[in-house]
């Protein structure tokens, strides 16, 4: 793909199918019998989430909530405002909000807090990705795909200036990349 060949690959696109078969398994396992709603935070989230939606057993159903963080592009400062909220209430469900990183863990922080004022009967969090270096927060990840150094990673969902979202596996920018 000509827009990946600045990127390394971190986690390849068999990588990725095969952590989250396993997450749609233990998911299954976890919310057998429970009203479960998923929630994917835009837009990093998107692909990750439609992946992992189809390992998932189980009647569910789906939501969306945009959150932007006002910063720079690689740096989340913790201001977070909904863009696009929730179409139905969660009062009395089991939420599991699907993200694609969690970084300074501010949004995820911000996003719970919001969340618990709905009264759902649970909120959890899966993220694809915890950067854990850059934690501002304790988050705690109830389902998480895969720990990384501190690097700016894109695709998958993950942008660059809202680029990149489409490339097909987790990478990095190899050294003297163009961004
Ligand atoms: P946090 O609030 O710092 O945890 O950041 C969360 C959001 O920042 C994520 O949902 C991403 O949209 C974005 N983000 C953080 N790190 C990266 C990265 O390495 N690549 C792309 N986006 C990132
Ligand atoms: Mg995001």
């Amino acid at each position: 793909m000509k827009i990946a060949e600045p990127l390394d690959v971190l986690h390849s696109k068999e990588a990725l199918a095969t952590r989250i078969a396993e997450l749609g398994a233990q998911i299954a396992k976890d919310y057998a019998g429970k009203e479960l709603v998923l929630v994917c935070v835009l837009k990093g989230a998107t692909l990750f989430f439609a992946d992992l939606v189809r390992a998932i057993d189980l009647p569910l159903s789906i939501d969306f909530i945009g959150l932007s963080s006002y910063g720079e592009a690689t740096e989340s400062s913790g201001v977070v405002k909904i863009t696009s909220d929730l179409t139905k209430p969660i009062q009395g469900k089991h939420v599991l909000v699907i993200e694609d990183i969690v970084d300074t863990g501010l949004t995820m922080r911000y996003l719970l807090d919001n969340l618990a004022t709905r009264h759902p009967a649970s909120a959890k969090i899966c993220a694809l990705l915890h950067k854990p270096a850059r934690a501002r927060t304790k988050i705690d990840i109830d389902y998480l795909g895969f720990t990384i150094p501190d690097l700016f990673v894109v695709g998958y969902g993950l942008d660059y200036g809202e680029k990149m979202r489409n490339v097909p596996f987790i990478g990095v920018m190899k050294p003297g990349g163009v961004k």
